[in-house]
């Protein structure tokens, strides 16, 4: 053992560091919720602040001041301005979590690795399933994140529904299987499809109506056309909150078609599917009980810290099926479905101990935490559009289901090309100033400005101030 590594290991440094570091994250959290820090995101361009990074190496090393600068220099989600992606102003107990997380170092997909954070992440995957109304025989698993997720859920569907063991057998001649989704789906699904050699062909996009949700009339005219260009479809997968517009697919009326024709049914609900636990909300996802899987992260709508993502499966041994070269084996032997080794049901081999964190906040707040947070922040986005749509001079596509809320300065007699190349100027500017942060995205070949409103703290007059500096930029654009 050499002096640094004692000196890096020793428990007393590791005890004053902490302290003094909590310390600057609290004055952080604070000077955020308080406004009393004016900046958002303390814009750089990206190559001057990697050259200020390699420079700091150069420097002597100061231990305050380096995490002070860390903290500053970053984008500060837990400030009321920060109306950007969809990101949550973690609570910060879960910040504790990833701390324990960091120190203990549980790698926990397998049970002797992390028995507690696997116990945990039973419980918290049991309670999820419960709220969203499946029945007992439900399980599921927490992953890194939402695309991981919806890429676990798909491996399984894929397992259960091609009718020979796909795992072991790969794609076979003949036959090319597919899932249907909206359009407004997020990459993720078509990646993880094509991830899983299925090509883009593989994707069949079903078009949405004027909400931006699926169009079930569409349903059936699409499934022909794929059956009739000789792809098997195996999957529909519906929305519960699509990420450029926040839309919810009519998810009863896709049970009801995945029932009628036999398909594996899934869920993106990374955004808003926890919709469901919430009585202002619970009906925007109506059906959601009748999904073979569900995907919900806790780092969006849950105040979790990134990532925590549940995958919930209704009959949970299709979640076994997965990488098993001989599934069926796995339902005649109990005792391969090992709920406490998550490595046998998800791609990760060594994983955090994500469970820890959703428990901790359950068992401090419980669930009521979960719900406030969620219905706060879907009133901030009605009311957001409510003020937006009070403006003249500006335009609100549709009416928002979620707290996603898309809107454009339109000031006066510009064509479209100009409102896209306006609003894109507005966003630049504003980022760049750091005293909100908003996003864009296309609707319709048309550029608007994207705001979720993300954080509880965001009050009626941060907004009215949003909007007041957009119409100032969009008049002197
Ligand atoms: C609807 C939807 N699905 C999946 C994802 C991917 O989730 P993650 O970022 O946790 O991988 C997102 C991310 O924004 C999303 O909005």
């Amino acid at each position: 053992m050499t002096d640094l590594l004692k000196q890096a290991y020793d428990p007393e440094n590791f005890r004053g560091q902490a302290h003094r570091l909590v310390d600057l994250l609290a004055d952080h959290l604070e000077a955020s919720y308080s406004q009393s820090d004016k900046t958002v995101l303390p814009w750089m361009d990206p190559d001057q602040r990697l050259l200020k990074w390699q420079n700091d190496l150069e420097q002597k090393f100061e231990f305050e001041p380096f995490w002070k600068d860390t903290i500053d220099e970053t984008i500060h989600i837990h400030h009321p301005k920060y109306l950007g992606h969809q990101v949550c102003a973690s609570l910060p107990l879960a910040g504790l979590g990833d701390m324990l997380n960091g120190v203990l170092n549980n790698g926990s997909a397998i049970y002797e690795m992390g028995p507690v954070s696997t116990a945990m992440e039973r419980v918290v995957i049991d309670w999820l399933a419960g709220a969203m109304g499946y029945g007992k025989e439900a399980s599921g698993v927490l992953t890194s994140g939402g695309s991981l997720g919806n890429l676990t859920a798909l491996l399984a569907a894929r397992q259960h529904q091609s009718g020979y063991d796909h795992w072991t057998e790969g794609k076979i001649d003949g036959f090319h299987p597919a899932i249907m989704v909206s359009e407004e789906s997020h990459y993720s699904v078509s990646r993880a499809v094509q991830i899983m050699g299925w090509g883009e062909k593989g994707v069949i996009k079903v078009p949405t109506n004027p909400l931006h949700q699926l169009d079930a009339g569409r349903l059936e005219e699409t499934y022909a056309k794929a059956e009739k260009q000789g792809l098997k479809v195996l999957v529909l997968v519906g929305n519960a909150g699509s990420t450029s517009t926040g839309s919810y697919d009519p998810l009863d009326q896709i049970a009801h078609f995945s029932e009628k024709k036999g398909l594996w049914f899934h869920i993106d609900g990374a955004h808003g599917g926890a919709a469901a636990i919430t009585p202002k909300y619970r009906h925007l996802t109506k059906g959601i009980e009748r999904a073979d899987s569900i995907v919900i992260d806790f780092h969006k709508m849950l105040g979790i810290s990134a990532l925590t993502t549940a995958v919930l499966f209704r009959d949970g041994k299709r979640s076994y099926e997965t990488f098993n070269q001989k599934a069926g084996y796995i339902f005649n032997n109990e005792e391969r479905e090992q709920w406490f080794n998550s490595a046998v049901r998800t791609l990760e081999c060594t994983k955090n101990m994500m469970g820890v964190k959703v428990y901790s906040i359950l068992r401090t707040y419980g669930p009521q935490v979960f719900i406030d947070h969620f219905t706060t922040c879907y009133d901030l986005g009605r009311e957001f559009a409510a003020i937006i749509s009070q403006g003249a001079d500006f335009e609100l596509p549709y009416e928002p289901e979620s707290n996603i809320v898309c809107y454009r300065y339109i000031g006066s007699g510009k064509t479209d090309h100009e409102l896209n190349r306006l609003n894109a100027d507005i966003r630049r500017k504003i980022i760049e100033s750091g005293k909100f942060y908003i996003v864009q995205t296309q609707i319709d070949n048309k550029t608007y400005l994207r705001s979720s409103l993300m954080n509880p703290f965001t009050s009626k007059s941060d907004m009215e101030e949003l909007l007041e500096e957009i119409r100032m930029y969009g008049k002197s654009g």
